[in-house]
């Protein structure tokens, strides 16, 4: 059975694209593969989280995966920092990933950009911890966004090294998972332009309340409408769109993009159908997260159950690596 893993950094509570980026096709794989999705809190450490924050923030990603409908009896949940085999296996690739390889991701570059007085090696080294995660349990298959492609090509070209290092096909290639083989996804925000994030204005997130919904998806950027039929969207207008392409029906597309083409299109109504489709779908979700958020017991259980696998898996692959890299006990 092919493998698959992913993870998401716990850095607040989980958005739009989070879900259509990831977290759906987690739901959808753990029914078929074996699955390792775990909350990459390493991974967080970049940007100097205060010590307070990081157990509340591991903690709400848990309950949310819990609460989209990822089953701790079919997929592996874990903490990336309770297998500490990962930070072997991270050393251990780190002295083949070369610095100017490292300096030329893009994510790298934009990180350095946002936050120049903290160029740590942590950023550097970010996409060797990331091979690590995914290689360790040999996966085959990466459920990811748009935005993680790069981080991928990185894992993948981490792997064939290691492999042509110690002639053996010891790492499978791991593949980036296209849902409907339609590509990887990028959920737009609300703002106008780029990627839905946790910036003010941008997110929705799936703990956010209807009317929170409600009054975010109507300051969303738009403009004052078409004036030519059948006219080119320009990115703000293409952005509601693609949302909706995501949350409403294809009829309801179909209909907002007709009225769109006569330049009949009134966005004040478009935006209010968004959100009562975005609230139908975030709604059921947000009601799961607190009972679970505050069922200490069940996430200690599910925890617990899912680092004891993950370990297990990754203390094999690690026996295995040192074994090709040529170390020996003497005892
Ligand atoms: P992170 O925490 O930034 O995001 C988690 C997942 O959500 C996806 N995502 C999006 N997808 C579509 N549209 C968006 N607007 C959007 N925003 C976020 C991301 O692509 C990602 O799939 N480096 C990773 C975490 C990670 C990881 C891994 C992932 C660490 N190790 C190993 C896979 C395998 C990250 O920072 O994702």
């Amino acid at each position: 059975m092919e493998t698959v893993v992913s993870g998401i950094r716990p850095t607040g509570n989980l958005h739009l694209g989070n879900y259509f980026g990831a977290v759906r096709n987690f739901i959808k794989m753990q029914e078929t593969y074996n699955c390792y999705f775990f909350i990459a809190d390493w991974h967080s450490l970049t940007t100097h989280p205060k010590p307070g924050s990081i157990h509340q923030n591991v903690r709400t990603v848990l309950a949310e995966y819990l609460a989209c409908g990822i089953d701790p009896e079919k997929a592996t949940i874990f903490v990336q920092s309770d297998v500490k085999e990962i930070s072997e296996l991270y050393l251990l690739l780190a002295m083949n990933a070369y610095l100017g390889e490292l300096e030329r991701t893009t994510s790298f570059k934009d990180k350095a950009r946002q936050q120049p007085n903290n160029v740590n090696a942590g950023l550097l080294t970010y996409p060797v911890l990331m091979a690590a995660d995914i290689i360790i349990h040999k996966a085959n298959k990466v459920p990811v966004g748009k935005d993680q492609e790069q981080n991928l090509e990185m894992a993948r070209k981490f792997a064939k090294r290691f492999n042509n290092m110690y002639g053996e096909e010891f790492f499978p290639i791991p593949e980036p998972f296209t849902f409907d083989q339609s590509g990887l996804v990028k959920v737009p925000g609300l703002d106008g332009s780029g990627k839905m994030g946790k910036s003010e204005g941008n997110g929705i997130f799936l703990c956010d309340e209807d009317k929170v919904i409600r009054k975010k998806v109507m300051k969303a950027v738009s403009d004052s409408g078409p004036t030519v039929p059948n006219q080119e969207k320009p990115e703000a207008i293409q952005n509601l769109f693609t949302l909706m392409n995501i949350v409403s029906t294809p009829d309801t597309v179909e209909h907002f993009n007709g009225l769109y083409n006569t330049c009949e299109i009134r966005y004040g109504d478009m935006k209010k159908q968004l959100a009562e489709d975005i609230i139908g779908f975030i709604a059921p979700i947000r009601e799961k997260i607190n009972d679970i958020y505050n069922d200490t017991d069940y996430l200690a259980r599910v925890a617990k159950a899912g680092a004891d696998k993950a370990r297990e898996s990754a203390a094999k692959t690690l026996e295995d690596v040192r074994k090709l890299i040529g170390f020996k006990s003497f005892y």
